[in-house]
């Protein structure tokens, strides 16, 4: 109970001016997560403050929603809103910007009819026959990466989207099935192995037997199927990882409600159960040998991102950020909350495959999120872990020996995922470039950020500026030229 002795103060006479209260890092994130882009428009010069780094030079594309709902509806959630390619190119002639919304089936089919025609933010009536027809959208929401020279922009539901990058535009291919390889989906998180050459992924098919079906992409040749597991229930499986023997999921039970999903009945977010009792289990495929599948099971816990993971003797040591439970699943539709990200944590699990035991610890106590590495240790051990922080106020990154650096960005400013860029020729593992999409709540505006990946604090060496909000992006590749 509160109480008070002091005497009431005079009213004044006159009220001070006062200016609206500055948003919070929270506000302008939920702003990302729902606000549509504004503007769409290909390759066009970006104002760029500071220094671009002379070698740095390639094109960052990054993915994820960029229409949060059409004709006055909006989405159920914002993993249904519509990819949005956001690239930056750095050559001689400076910084170069593209936003374009992927020309996906679905949304031309949607702007033809006026109306939207998919989504659990449908009628039950739509929803039922969108459900009983097999329709629906493939958004091509949530990375976009290179195979072989073809981008392909990823979502976890559906197969791939071919997109074609130019001097002056992303343009839409279409779906692809990789030459007849794919199923009917294919994740949003491969992961490819400098020693084999060869980058993996897995697609979940539901019916009446749900299979995780894992794929290998090889630098050269065709696209094949490695191998497959059957589950014992309908996941909601985001990532996986792979060292240079072994492919590993975390099956969290996060489960899929099939009746719901089959009927079209419920939104978005209760298409989704955390069955806790479940367990979560652990898959480990030889890539050797995909048919000597290990399996056991261990205490529920959640993941949605992987860092990376590597061979210790016998062991295989996975890094990846670890939730209690499925929490984050809703506070991700707004772009935080309580129970959000702030709960997720850096984790090294070591695995002892032949013993069917696994033990993880936290390696900072940090809430963290998007964890990325060099890509050349990706599948071996990494000396740096680049991640954001769980308020997505910084770029933090965690060295192996236990050290941290960090780079924190301004109350008004919002940063996605971090993406390292080596620097051409070096050995040194943080010689190079951290790039990350920032969004400046004050400006209103989203920019490139250039930090040296070995002196983060020093803060961005460049920034290069769009003239518009960015809305969130997920994931994101470069491409050097
Ligand atoms: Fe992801």
């Amino acid at each position: 109970m509160l109480t008070s002795t002091a005497a009431p103060a005079p009213a004044p006479a006159v009220a001070p001016p006062s200016a609206p209260p500055a948003p919070t890092r929270a506000e302008l994130a939920r702003r990302m997560f729902t606000r549509s882009i504004t503007r769409e428009h290909g390759f066009e010069p970006l104002r760029v403050d500071g220094a671009l780094p002379p070698a740095l030079r390639g094109t960052l594309l990054r993915n994820g929603p960029g229409l949060f709902g059409q004709f006055g509806q909006a989405y159920a959630h914002s993993f249904e809103g519509d990819g949005l390619i956001t690239g930056v190119r750095l050559d001689a002639a400076g910084a170069h910007g593209v936003c374009r919304l992927t020309a996906t089936a679905g949304l031309a089919a949607e702007r033809a009819a006026g109306e939207v025609l998919f989504g659990t933010g449908l009628p039950w009536r739509k929803r039922f026959a969108n459900a009983a027809r097999g329709r629906y959208k493939n958004t091509a929401n949530t990375n976009v990466v290179s195979w072989q020279g073809r981008i392909l922009a990823l979502m976890e539901a559906a197969r791939p989207t071919e997109l074609r990058l130019t001097a002056a535009d992303v343009e839409t291919v279409g779906e692809t099935d990789l030459g007849g390889v794919i199923g009917r989906a294919l994740s949003a998180h491969p992961h490819r192995v400098a020693a084999r050459a060869t980058t993996y992924n897995f697609g979940v098919e539901y019916g009446r037997h749900t299979r995780l079906v894992a794929y290998a992409l090889p630098d050269v040749g065709p696209a094949r199927t490695l191998g497959e597991v059957t589950l014992g229930f309908a996941p909601m499986l985001h990532d996986f990882i792979a060292t240079e023997r072994h492919l590993v999921w975390f099956l969290s039970p996060a489960a899929v409600h099939v009746p719901r999903m089959l009927l079209g009945l419920g939104d978005f977010g209760q298409l989704f159960r955390w069955r806790p009792e479940l367990g979560t289990e652990i898959i480990v495929m030889p890539i050797d040998a995909p048919g000597a599948v290990v399996r056991f099971t261990v205490d529920a816990f959640y993941q949605w991102h992987f860092a990376n993971a590597f061979e210790r003797g016998g062991e295989v040591v996975v890094d990846y950020v670890r939730y209690p439970n499925f929490d984050s699943f809703d506070a991700l539709a707004t772009g935080g909350g309580p129970g959000g990200l702030d709960e997720g944590r850096l984790h090294r699990a070591v695995i002892d495959v032949g013993a069917r035991r696994l033990r993880s610890e936290a390696v900072l106590d940090l809430g963290v999120e998007f964890p990325r590495v060099h890509p050349a240790r990706e599948g071996q051990a990494q000396g740096v872990t680049w991640m954001v922080d769980a308020a997505l106020g910084g770029v933090v990154a965690h060295h192996a020996d236990g050290r941290l650096a960090r780079c924190r960005f301004g109350a008004h400013e919002v940063v996605a995922e971090p993406v390292f860029v080596p620097a051409p020729g070096a050995t040194d593992e943080q010689a190079g470039w951290v790039l990350t999409l920032v969004y400046d709540g004050r400006a209103d505006a989203s920019y490139l950020a250039v930090l040296d990946a070995a002196r983060l604090e020093a803060g961005p060496v460049a920034r290069a500026w769009f003239d518009h909000p960015v809305p969130i992006t997920f994931h994101g590749s470069w491409l050097p030229t």
